[in-house]
């Protein structure tokens, strides 16, 4: 089992450059089914999840296959499968991102369920909901679900609950080929959302509004190939901003859009640092202990959930006491028990943990339960005393293209080590 292995106390330095959004990566990968057409797809991250995204969509019929200049190319030509199977989804909740576009495209989809998920129940009621309203039949049972269309899906005025990412989504993708025009509100206003809508739209979609409340798709008979380039990963530079809030001095994180962020960076200028923005380059310095602030989670533009973790890692060592509240996923505070056991102060009452900022952190073992709490274990070992040896790797390598070698880009004692290897022992590779 891989570890990344920590030794904390070196104040950053340099420069480190954002990869493509992976979760804008994934459906426009899914979105590539609505066509017979080639895509040519730029800055897609190469991460575990788009692995599983890429697999998935081999197994429905597409060739994938990569082209110089690291693109990567989809042609869906030909009659598609039309099932998602509960291997690839157990691995990936995104894998359900496959149904809307082959509902529009096949006129029937089937995906295993995805289940309970380790940040909380995580339902697909309003992806399926949707479709109905769509005009599909929606069949739910032996842990499948089922969406057949008569003839094309119809447009439709569907109101969502939640502004889910995903089910704004799906929904966008099921309705582009649909007869008439459709009108999603309430939709999710995240920068992924407008990241499809503009790929849909490059292939010749009729999407407007997309990062407002009410986006309205004109259903188009047909659709044509494209070349897109995904929006840089705004969690993944938001994980960075935050690092040297942690271990102390200055990093500049490249190719980032300075607005998908506005709200982090407010918060770390509230917290002492000094953040400058230069067109796609954001540079934040720190020394000493952060101040304690609020944060609550919301969607876009709030706080985003995916931060929650990294953050909570810079507040454990702030001076004062900061509330942290969770809006968003209703059981994503498991980084709290290992930030525990790292000497952090942090109580937890229904959606808020209230964290008390200590001096130091002193790093442990500790596990990574999923992705971002992964990722704010290793942001707290770099400021932490001594080194903390993070296991649950898997996790961090979904969503963060070579972590430890980015980090260690900005001077951090940062380390990724096989079974065999004893941290203690090991010469870390900075050194
Ligand atoms: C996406 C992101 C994830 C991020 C999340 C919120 C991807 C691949 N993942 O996940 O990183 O943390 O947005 O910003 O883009 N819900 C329902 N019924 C549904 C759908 C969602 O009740 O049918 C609830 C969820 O349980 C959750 C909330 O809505 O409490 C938000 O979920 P959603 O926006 O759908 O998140 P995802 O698309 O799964």
């Amino acid at each position: 089992m891989e570890r990344i292995v920590v030794r904390g106390g070196r104040p950053l330095q340099g420069e480190v450059r954002v990869s493509g959004a992976k979760n804008a990566a994934l459906p426009v990968l899914a979105a590539t089914l609505l066509v017979e057409d080639t895509c040519v797809l730029y800055d897609i991250p190469p991460l575990d999840d788009v692995e599983t995204m890429t697999r998935l969509l081999q197994e429905l019929g597409a060739h994938v296959d990569v082209a110089e200049g690291g693109a990567l190319t989809v042609a869906a030509a030909g009659q598609l499968a039309c099932e998602a199977p509960y291997d690839l989804v157990r691995r990936m909740r995104a894998s359900i991102l496959v149904l809307g576009p082959l509902l529009a495209r096949n006129g029937r989809a089937r995906a295993a369920l995805p289940g309970g998920c380790a940040i909380g129940q995580r339902p697909i009621d309003l992806h399926l909901k949707g479709f109905a309203a769509l005009g599909a039949e929606v069949n739910v049972s032996g842990g499948q679900v089922e969406v057949a269309a008569r003839g094309r899906l119809r447009g439709a005025s569907i109101y969502l609950d939640i502004p889910s990412v995903g089910a704004t989504e799906n929904i966008m993708m099921a309705a582009v080929l649909a007869e008439g025009t459709t009108t999603i509100e309430n939709a999710a206003e995240e920068p992924e959302i407008v990241d499809l809508a503009n790929f849909l739209n490059t292939l010749g979609a009729d999407v407007r509004g997309a990062g407002t409340r009410v986006i309205q798709i004109h259903g188009v008979r047909e659709l044509r190939g494209g070349t897109y380039t995904v929006i840089p990963d705004r969690i993944e530079a938001g994980t960075f901003m935050l690092a040297p809030l942690i271990a102390g001095g200055t990093v500049t994180v490249v190719g980032v859009v300075p607005e998908h962020v506005k709200s982090l960076t407010a918060k770390l200028r509230e917290m002492g640092a000094e953040v400058v923005i230069d067109g796609d380059v954001i540079t934040v310095s720190a020394a000493g202990r952060p101040r304690a602030v609020d944060v609550k989670t919301l969607p876009y533009p709030g706080f985003p959930t995916d931060l929650q973790a990294p953050m909570m890692a810079a507040l454990a060592t702030a001076e004062g006491t900061a509330t942290v509240t969770e809006t968003v996923f209703e059981n994503r505070f498991m980084h709290v028990p290992e930030l525990r056991r790292m000497g952090a102060r942090i109580q937890i009452q229904g959606q808020t943990a209230i964290v008390t900022g200590v001096e130091r952190l002193q790093g442990a073992p500790v596990t990574a339960t999923d992705l971002r709490s992964g990722a704010a274990l290793i942001l707290a070992g770099l400021g932490a005393e001594g080194v903390t040896e993070v296991s649950g790797v898997h996790h961090i390598d979904r969503g963060y293209v070579t972590i430890e070698e980015k980090l260690r880009g900005l001077g951090a004692d940062v380390a990724r080590l096989t079974d065999q290897e004893d941290p203690v022992a090991v010469t870390l590779l900075s050194r």
